[in-house]
């Protein structure tokens, strides 16, 4: 996961290959909620593991559920309708809906001493609805704060279930599925009925919930989508096994990266045509856009169809999460795009009419908005003539709001024609429903390498390049080329096959070195699997090292493995020649240097505190012959490339230098 501040992505040009998907959210917590609910034990295979989830396995634990958490699969041992836990409990909601909504229904039948409580976020989204329901059933429930929002209190409830239950349907329908899920619990001796007020929005979750339900051992009785009986007798069993499916609002946008990019296409895995997700109908949205689409019972394979994309008109009504992304596919399209039908998007994790358009206009698009509205012009695509387009790419900054689904979006503006970066803030939004949704975003996206950021840094030995620039790399999400650890393992590679060192076996450690089994794990190093961090790290290590470092072959050798870093979404390269042969172009240069005496007295530190015996004096000779030696060379010598920028750490800490080098890189970027 990137938990960085931001995430630069550079212009992406194109998309091959298959991505696996994390399970629906929607899902997984209905399923932990039920399980939980239920009579025996459950095995849930593919959960979801997200903050939504995590809120509601912390509350189920709470509630004193048999949890056993096994990666993806998680077996869960149910209260049977009885609370084991003294109350009172007070729960933390986060800012999950799909966890606060149903938890809070179960609750207040089941009753007992509950607080409810949240981000404040959480707190701006209305629960009133829902509240009104249960109390009119006779729950005992307060709000601690402002009237209709969370954070609430649940006491014991004195059920009058005779008259059915009204319940708003046109605010939000996890409302409805709440006490879909709460009243089993109650129906045993009679029938409950529910009446849904108003026309009632987002049917497909609906039908997600009445599925399971159903898998629980609840058969609800529908009449239309008014009128939903819960027969006498109900009560929940467990299906004994389930298994998740991934989320079809997930795999939008891999549906609408098949629909832009070029390529050979994308196949997603575990969710196709036989999903119970409302949200895999986006396939038909992305299809009148122009995707081209196969599918299977769980896998789908999209591929660019129409292009520039097709403008539409819909009513998202059904598919209220995957629609966002027809928001960023409508910037690709041949006219504007129409998008009715999306009040709800108001009430959700921040207000996404506001935020889809307002992060449009800030990648230079025109956008109408109206109270459940949005119309999206095109902006231009390069050298196809598109009349419709308005505006120009705008390199930006994405505000993300603390919503997953603005982060992921937005991703997809990095295949502008403009071919300028897109900068998403707060990248570890997208824990919510997909953790790792850039990770697997940039196993299937390519670049133009020559696109892909490279900062440089290099400097006399003992300087803390590689301190720096590891560091400055976490700070932005960038791979990390050690190239120094790469002659050390070379060397002892070299000397393990029985090699000497020396010029004769040159050719021998190039090939060697061609072939190289090196994996970096953190800041563990892999040879053939077997871990020699320890072995390369040493003073001799570091001598070998400079052994075969001044062989050509080898450094030839070495060019392609190291060429090989250079992957999305950008590369902190430490060493000698990275600056000057390797990434000649790259846009930062860092030429790290600090005093003899310092570098002597920080080496000495790492030697005593490592519980080695060391002498400052003789270390500083031996630094300032090292130095002259590297300096003379001929062969790759210690030379600061022509426009590296030279900053000498001597009096500095490490997080004032990684300071400094991130400023230099800041102000060497575009975003307006
Ligand atoms: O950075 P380090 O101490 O791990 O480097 C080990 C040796 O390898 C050192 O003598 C410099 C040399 N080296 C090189 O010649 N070219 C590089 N790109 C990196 C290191």
């Amino acid at each position: 996961m990137f938990s960085t501040t931001f995430l630069d992505l550079p212009p992406l040009k194109g998309a091959t290959g298959s991505v696996t998907l994390p399970g629906s959210k929607s899902i997984s917590n209905r399923v932990l909620l039920l399980s939980a609910l239920c009579q025996g034990t459950t095995v849930v295979h593919d959960l979801l593991d997200s903050d939504d989830t995590r809120v509601m396995l912390n509350a189920l634990r709470q509630l004193g559920c048999g949890l056993d958490i096994n990666g993806t699969t998680v077996t869960i041992t149910g209260l049977g309708g009885q609370l084991a836990h003294p109350s009172p409990i007070e729960f933390f909601m986060g800012n999950a809906g799909t966890a606060m909504r149903p938890l809070t229904a179960a609750l207040a039948v089941l009753g007992g001493d509950f607080t409810l409580k949240g981000v404040p976020r959480m707190h701006e989204r209305p629960i009133g609805d829902l509240v009104d329901a249960l109390r009119l059933l006779g729950c005992n429930i307060d709000y601690l704060g402002q009237e209709g929002y969370p954070p609430l209190h649940i006491g014991q409830p004195q059920l009058q279930l005779d008259a059915p239950i009204q319940v708003r349907g046109d605010v939000s329908s996890q409302f409805l599925t709440a006490l879909l899920m709460a009243l089993p619990l109650a129906a045993q001796e009679r029938s409950i009925t529910i009446e849904v007020v108003g026309e009632l929005i987002s049917k497909p979750y609906i039908e997600i919930t009445l599925n399971l339900l159903e898998r629980y051992g609840i058969a609800v009785e529908r009449q239309g989508w008014q009128r939903f009986v819960i027969p006498a007798g109900s009560r929940y069993q467990s299906p004994g096994t389930i298994h998740v499916e991934a989320d079809a609002s997930s795999a939008s946008y891999f549906i609408a990266l098949g629909a832009i990019a070029e390529g050979q296409g994308i196949r997603v895995n575990g969710v196709g045509a036989a999903s119970i997700q409302g949200d895999i109908r986006f396939v038909e949205a992305a299809e009148k856009m122009g995707a081209k689409v196969t599918s299977g019972p769980n896998w789908l394979e999209i591929r660019r169809g129409a292009w520039p994309l097709k403008a539409i008109e819909l009513d998202c009504n059904h598919i209220p999460d995957a629609a966002m992304t027809l928001v960023v596919m409508a910037l690709y399209a041949d006219g504007p795009t129409l998008l009715r039908n999306i009040a709800s998007w108001r009430v959700k994790e921040t207000d996404r009419i506001v935020a889809m358009a307002a992060e449009c206009r800030k990648l230079g698009a025109t956008v109408e908005e109206g109270p459940d509205w949005l119309r999206v012009h095109p902006l231009p695509l390069g050298q196809l003539n598109l009349p419709a387009a308005q505006g120009q790419w705008q390199a930006t900054g994405i505000h993300t709001y603390d919503d997953h689904r603005v982060a992921m979006c937005f991703s997809l503006a990095a295949f502008n024609s403009a071919e300028v970066p897109t900068r998403i803030e707060d990248p570890k939004c997208v824990a919510k429903t997909f953790p790792d949704y850039f990770e697997v975003l940039f196993s299937v996206a390519h670049a133009d390498p020559a696109k892909i950021p490279v900062i440089c840094v290099d400097g006399p030995t003992a300087s803390g390049k590689g301190t720096l620039a590891s560091r400055v790399a976490a700070q932005l999400g960038y791979h990390y080329l050690d190239s120094g650890a790469l002659y050390r393992v070379t060397a002892y590679a070299a000397l393990q096959a029985g090699l000497s060192l020396e010029a004769r076996d040159e050719p021998a450690i190039a090939q060697l070195a061609r072939n190289l089994p090196v994996r970096f794990e953190g800041e563990q190093v892999l040879l053939n699997h077997i871990d020699v961090t320890d072995a390369i790290r040493s003073e001799q290590g570091g001598m070998n090292a400079s052994k075969v470092s001044v062989l050509p072959a080898v450094r030839e050798a070495l060019v392609d493995l190291q060429l090989g870093f250079r992957r999305l979404p950008g590369l902190l390269a430490d060493g000698r020649d990275m600056g000057t042969v390797i990434f000649p172009a790259a846009p930062l240069k860092v030429f790290l240097t600090a005093s003899a005496a310092k570098r002597a007295e920080r080496r000495h530190k790492q030697l005593i505190s490592k519980g080695f015996s060391a002498n400052i004096d003789s270390l500083r000779a031996d630094l300032e012959a090292r130095d002259a030696r590297d300096m003379s060379r001929s062969v790759a010598p210690l030379q600061p490339a022509q426009d590296a920028l030279q900053l000498d750490n001597s009096s500095l800490t490490i997080e004032a230098s990684v300071e400094q080098v991130l400023d230099w890189w800041q102000s060497r970027q575009v975003f307006g």
